[in-house]
C-alpha cells in the first residue's frame, strides 16, 4: 500500500519537529509494509514574506489529491497571527470540512506535570474540539472608529448541523471506549450561543442512553482538569473552549511538547491533517531544543487515521519506551537531548 501524504513544515519549530516525524513515519512504513510518498509545501510565514500569500490561491485543491497532511505549525513574529493562521490553517480545516479536531492527552512516563506521579489508568482523556465554526469566525468588525464610542464586535456562529455532529462524534467516541462525555458548556454567560448547545448536547444525549452524559461550566472544567482529572473522559468543546481546555489537558499530561491532534474529516470525503497541538515556538524556534513527540504521536494518529492501526501502536510504544529510559529527554522533559536525539531515539526504538 502506498500512501501520498502532504508536508507543510511551516514555521519555527514547526520545522525541526516535522523532520522527526517523517523520519519516525518512514522508519514504520519500511518495518510494516506500507510506503509513504511525500510531498512537501513550503507555505509559512517566510513565503508570505515573500509572496505576500502563505499558501498559492490553488493551495487547497493542490492538498486535496493526498490521504493525509501532517502539519508543523503556523505563525510567526512579523507576520500579524490573523493573518498568518486566517491564511494557512484556518482555510484548510474549513476546506476539508475537518470539523473534528481530536486531541487525546495520556499520562506518558517522563512527564514533570503536577499530575506526575499519578497513574496512566487515572489520567486518560480526548478533547474532541468543534474545528469549523463557533466562536471562530471572521463575522463582525469595527464601528464608531476612532470615536470615543469605538467598539468590535465579533460573532459566533454555531449551526445545527455543526453543532450536532460533533456533539455525535463525541457519543460515538465514548462508546468505542466504554467511556462517558462531558460538554464543555458556559450558558451561564453567554445566552444565544451555549443555551442552544446545551439544547442539542440534551437531545443527542438521549439517543446515547448507554453512554452517561453531565456538561460542565468551562471554568470549572478547567479546574477539574488539574485536579480530579479521573473524572473526566471525553470532553466535547466548541471552537475555543476546546482549544483552550487542551492546552491545559497537554500541560496536566506533560506539556505542549507532547500533545498530539488531528483535524479530521469524518466522511473521508476530504484530506484529515494531523499536527501537535503547540505552535511554532518563537522562543525556542532554531535552537533544535524542541520536543518532537506532539508531532510524532500527531504522525502516529495520522496512520491510525489511514487504516495502519499497528504501526500507530508501535509508534505510541516506541515513545513510551524512550521517555521511560530516559536517555533522550529534551530540556522542556528535565533533560539535555535535542530534538534530533529524541526523534532518532523514537525512530531506533521503532527499528
Ligand atoms: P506555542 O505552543 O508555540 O508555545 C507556548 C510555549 O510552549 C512556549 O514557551 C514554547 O517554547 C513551549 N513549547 C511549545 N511547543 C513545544 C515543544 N514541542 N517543545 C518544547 N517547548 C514547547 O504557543 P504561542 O507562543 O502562543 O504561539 C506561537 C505561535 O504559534 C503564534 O504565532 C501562534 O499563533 C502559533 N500557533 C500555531 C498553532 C498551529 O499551527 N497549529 C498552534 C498554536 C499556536
Ligand atoms: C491550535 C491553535 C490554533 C487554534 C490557532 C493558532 C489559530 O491554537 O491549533 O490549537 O486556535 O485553533
Ligand atoms: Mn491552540
Amino acid at each position: 500500500m502506498n500512501y501520498r501524504i502532504a508536508s507543510i513544515p511551516g514555521d519555527g519549530i514547526g520545522t525541526d519537529v516535522t523532520i522527526e516525524a517523517r523520519k519516525v513515519l518512514d522508519t514504520a512504513a519500511a518495518k510494516y509494509g506500507f510506503s509513504l510518498s511525500w510531498q512537501e509545501f513550503d507555505w509559512s510565514c517566510e513565503r508570505y514574506a515573500k509572496s505576500g500569500s502563505m499558501m498559492p490561491d490553488d493551495g487547497v485543491e493542490q492538498l486535496s489529491e493526498f490521504d493525509g497532511i501532517l502539519l508543523g505549525a503556523v505563525g510567526f513574529p512579523g507576520v500579524p497571527d490573523h493573518v498568518s493562521l486566517w491564511g494557512l490553517l484556518i482555510p484548510l480545516r474549513r476546506a476539508f470540512q475537518q470539523y473534528v479536531n481530536l486531541r487525546p492527552v495520556r499520562l506518558l512516563p517522563g512527564t514533570t506535570s503536577a499530575l506526575a506521579g499519578r497513574t496512566a489508568d487515572e489520567l486518560e482523556m480526548v478533547i474532541v474540539r468543534e474545528n469549523s465554526e463557533g466562536e471562530y469566525s471572521a463575522i463582525g468588525g469595527r464601528h464608531n472608529a476612532g470615536r470615543p464610542d469605538e467598539f468590535v464586535l465579533q460573532e459566533s456562529v454555531f449551526t445545527r448541523v455543526g453543532v450536532e455532529r460533533i456533539i455525535r462524534y463525541a457519543f460515538e467516541l465514548a462508546r468505542t471506549r466504554s467511556g462517558h462525555v462531558t460538554s464543555a458548556t458556559k450558558s451561564n454567560g453567554l445566552i444565544h450561543s451555549m443555551p442552544y448547545w446545551d439544547e442539542i448536547f440534551a437531545e443527542v444525549a438521549a439517543r446515547y442512553p448507554d453512554v452517561p452524559a453531565q456538561q460542565c461550566h468551562v471554568d470549572a472544567l478547567a479546574a477539574r482538569m488539574v485536579q480530579a482529572p479521573d473524572r473526566i473522559d471525553v470532553v466535547v468543546a466548541s471552537n475555543l473552549f476546546g482549544d483552550v481546555l487542551s492546552d491545559l489537558a497537554a500541560a496536566v499530561t506533560g506539556g505542549l511538547g507532547m500533545a498530539p491532534s488531528g483535524n479530521i474529516n469524518p466522511s473521508g470525503e476530504f484530506p484529515s491533517m494531523f499536527e501537535a497541538v503547540h505552535g511554532s515556538a518563537p522562543d525556542i524556534a532554531g535552537q533544535g531544543i524542541a520536543n518532537p513527540v506532539a508531532q510524532i504521536l500527531a504522525a502516529a494518529m495520522l496512520l491510525e487515521h489511514l487504516g495502519e492501526t499497528v504501526a500507530a501502536q508501535a509508534i505510541r510504544t516506541s515513545v513510551d519506551e524512550v521517555l521511560t529510559a530516559g536517555s533522550a529527554r529534551t530540556p522542556d522533559l528535565g533533560g539535555t537531548a535535542t530534538t534530533t536525539a529524541l526523534g532518532t531515539a523514537v525512530a531506533e526504538t521503532l527499528r
